[in-house]
């Protein structure tokens, strides 16, 4: 169906014209990134035509002599056999991408909060059985049923706050077969066209689980989990928790060695507590993305840059933490280096909405917007493969038709709200779902 989007404020769309990752400068152009006046075609779910909104009017809407509407609500009707979303002067801005996120467990490990209040680190709460291996025994304690349903409540809260593509890692099932149900149950989610596409991560090198010796858990990823994974076919990545206490440099780079050979994309997590050394394998071996990276150190960072690996910023890990350290976001911008920023939602940090970590990125850290907008969309799309294959993450002709009606005029207002959705409604793949009553 023809779907015709009108009466748009300002035109987020992030299309400087060049292709791929945007970095540096250019992430702070308005005047190449922003536009006015246009309108919107969809044909087949995909953006067909970006033109002057009389223009698109007069080609296939001829009979449409309703002014545009004064207010600024949002109308969505049908026009002979063109569907018509009046936007009502709110700005829109691209479909947000979650390039990180622990989607699917169960349990609940709110009890840690007073135990980081004694003092403890998350590095102690593990040990003494909580973090991670408490949440494994819940989580394969679970049914699927259940685990179906956590994961349709949360992308739908994701949804709400205006994400239209996530990546999601397994690893809280730590077994051959807990792995590969937790892929399968992101891949019946994934397929429902009314959720987000999710991008699917096997993170079976997230934790040892403690009923077995690390060497024999390494043993059994290498030689049972990645050629099961692979096999299935749900999962497109692989993660590793790659930190000292965790997997270790030459333990990460066997991992990844061997599900790269089994044709797994590899994305890491990196230097989240220490500088361990993350970031330097992630630059040798040029991986798709080196999330955390908070203790990495400045040679390493540019070692990625040079490698196109992208920092993937969590401020969410140490905000949930209240640790006061942050990533150097400003520098990387300076430096011309690639950086996205995710929520990693988790049990220790239940956040889902992107503009919530963009308003620390913004609010507190002191990051441009704009720029921020390009790390939350265009980068993150780059790491994030659509499950229509189409690119996505600008609005730009040829790209999945996702994108996001603020709730007013002025396109700053996406990052400056936490614990409300700032979207009035969402275009999901060409389909508008309206948020509030308006
Ligand atoms: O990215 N650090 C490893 N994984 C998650 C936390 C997982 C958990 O605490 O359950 C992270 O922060
Ligand atoms: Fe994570």
């Amino acid at each position: 169906m023809r779907h015709l989007v009108i009466g748009i404020g300002e035109l987020v769309h992030l299309d400087n014209g060049k292709e791929g990752l945007i970095c540096g400068d250019d992430m702070l152009n308005e005047e190449h990134l922003i536009s006015k006046g246009l309108a919107i075609l969809i044909e087949n779910n995909i953006i067909s035509k970006i033109k002057p909104e009389e223009e698109l009017i007069e080609e296939f809407l001829p009979s449409f002599n309703q002014k545009i509407e004064k207010s600024n609500k949002i109308i969505v009707n049908k026009i002979n056999d063109t569907l018509v979303t009046q936007v009502g002067r709110n700005s829109i801005i691209p479909g947000l991408i979650d390039s990180h996120t622990h989607l699917l467990w169960d349990g609940d490990r709110s009890n840690e909060v007073s135990l980081r209040m004694k003092g403890m680190s998350y590095s102690e709460i593990s040990k003494a059985g909580g973090g991670i291996t408490y949440t494994v025994n819940e989580t394969r304690k679970s049914t699927d049923e259940t685990l179906a349903k956590l994961g349709k409540e949360r992308l739908k809260e994701a949804l709400r706050n205006g994400t239209t593509a996530l990546e999601a890692k397994s690893g809280y099932g730590l077994t051959t077969e807990s792995e590969l149900k937790l892929t399968s149950i992101m891949n019946d989610l994934s397929i429902d066209e009314t959720n987000p596409s999710i991008d699917i991560t096997w993170m079976g090198a997230h934790d040892i689980p403690k009923e077995k010796e690390k060497a024999d858990y390494i043993e059994e990823l290498i030689n049972k989990q990645i050629p099961e994974i692979s096999s299935q076919g749900y999962a497109r990545n692989c993660d590793v928790f790659c930190e000292p206490g965790w997997f270790t440099i030459e333990e990460t780079e066997r991992i990844i060695e061997n599900a790269s050979n089994s044709g797994l994309s590899i994305r890491l997590h990196i230097d989240e507590f220490k500088d361990g050394g993350g970031a330097d394998l992630a630059a040798k071996k040029g991986v798709d993305t080196a999330d955390h990276a908070l203790y990495s150190n400045d040679d390493a960072r540019e070692k990625m840059s040079k490698a196109n690996v992208i920092q993937g910023f969590l401020p969410g890990a140490p905000y949930t933490m209240g640790l006061d350290k942050w990533p150097p976001i400003k520098q990387c911008i300076e430096n011309n280096q690639p950086w996205t920023i995710a929520t990693d939602f988790n049990p220790n940090c239940r956040i889902l909405s992107i503009p919530s970590i963009a308003s620390i990125c913004v609010q507190k850290l002191g990051i441009n917007p704009l720029a921020t907008l390009c790390a939350a969309t265009r980068n993150a799309g780059i790491s994030v493969l659509h499950r229509t294959e189409k690119p996505h993450g600008i609005i730009k002709e040829g790209y999945v038709a996702n994108m996001n009606i603020l709730n007013g005029g002025k396109w700053e207002a996406w990052c400056l709200q936490q614990g409300s959705s700032p979207f009035k409604a969402t275009i999901l793949e060409g389909a508008t779902v309206i948020h509030i009553n308006n």
